[in-house]
């Protein structure tokens, strides 16, 4: 394990008051997104949207690193330099995702687990080789009133762990992302029931994997209702189960929580984020995001295909990760919130 290089990344990652912006999307899930604003996805389009992501002026002021897709990893920005070598020029860390996707685990009510272990370490070295520093695999649970099953439990902490491993043996630093899923009727509490026992689970078998705590980037869901659940938690009871848990489960040795947004609304996920900053200025890691959804929304929608959207495009992204970044030191306001004009 070359630690040297493991430090060197997560310093870079775990600067208080910047985040990480996934933009590792697979083919299928930006399809969808680009299909919701009436864009074409094609190899071109997913460049010329993932270009105009990082060609952002000014966007090192906010945002440490970005998680890329295999495809784009391998792609060039329109100015034809590598993405990965754009991004270090600016000073943000490329990542990459490495899982391969969600399938259903046998003898359970349909519950997924990630896969992508086979030949894991092969690709980690051929993508380190072509500039990513950190990587992402994702677990997802959902809730029901029997789900998550402790096997599914159990089976996705074993696979987040031994991706982990592989990443610090390859010199890459994993961000391990544990999602609980907001799309059903469950409230906080049961939010909060769930996150402890899939965070414990997940830290027993970081440990059991001998992964080292202080090279790795937690990307957990927040502790919040699910949408169809007609008790809306406020934004102090989201921060303050949030941290309950995280306080409960996550080893002070972790440098960085970055949250997923998870199909909370832009506004909801930053006003979140500074809660728990402005809650607890003293907390034993560092709280920021790794937003997908909350960090594109907007921009995606005033861009839609068009290249006379692009500034617009991209002054709304500068803006979403200046308050997220705000956020992440506790100092964000909604009065800081501005109408979005959509194209
Ligand atoms: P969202 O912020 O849209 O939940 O995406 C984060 C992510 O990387 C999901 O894997």
């Amino acid at each position: 394990m070359n630690i040297k290089e493991l430090e060197a990344t997560i310093k870079k990652l775990a600067v208080k008051g910047k985040g990480i912006l996934a933009a590792d999307e697979s083919a299928a899930t930006i399809t969808k997104r680009l299909a919701a604003v009436n864009t074409e996805s094609t190899e071109e389009t997913r460049r010329a949207y993932r270009d105009l992501l990082v060609t952002t002026p000014n966007i090192n002021h906010y945002i440490a690193g970005v998680i890329l897709h295999e495809e784009t990893l391998f792609q060039k920005t329109l100015d034809g330099t590598p993405f990965p070598e754009k991004l270090k020029a600016l000073d943000i860390l490329p990542g990459i995702k490495v899982d391969k996707g969600l399938i259903i685990l046998p003898n359970t009510a349909d519950e997924q687990v990630t896969q992508g272990l086979d030949g894991l370490s092969e690709k980690l070295a051929e993508y380190k080789a072509k500039g990513a520093c950190f990587a992402k695999w994702r677990a997802v649970y959902a809730i029901s009133a029997n789900t998550p099953s402790m096997l599914a439990i159990k089976t996705n902490a074993e696979g987040l762990a031994r991706y982990a491993a592989a990443c610090q043996a390859n010199g890459i630093v994993p961000i391990v992302e544990p999602e609980i899923l907001i799309d059903s009727d469950h409230t906080i509490e049961r939010c909060a029931e769930v996150s402890e026992r899939v965070l414990h689970a997940v830290f027993n078998a970081l440990f059991r994997h001998k992964v080292q705590l202080e090279y790795i980037v937690l990307k957990p869901s927040m502790v919040i209702n699910g949408k169809k659940c007609s008790a809306k938690a406020t934004t102090e009871q989201v921060a303050l189960a949030t941290l309950t848990i995280l306080r409960r489960t996550v080893p002070a040795a972790v440098p960085t929580i970055n949250f997923l947004s998870g199909g909370q609304t832009p506004e909801e996920a930053t006003a979140n984020l500074n809660a728990m900053n402005a809650m607890s200025p003293q907390l034993p890691w560092n709280l920021s995001y790794s937003y997908a959804r909350a960090l594109q929304e907007y921009p995606m929608k005033i861009w839609h295909g068009d290249k006379n959207n692009i500034q617009a495009a991209q002054q709304a992204f500068l803006e979403r990760a200046k308050l997220n970044s705000l956020a992440a030191v506790g100092k964000y306001t909604n009065s800081m919130e501005k109408e979005v004009s959509l194209a």
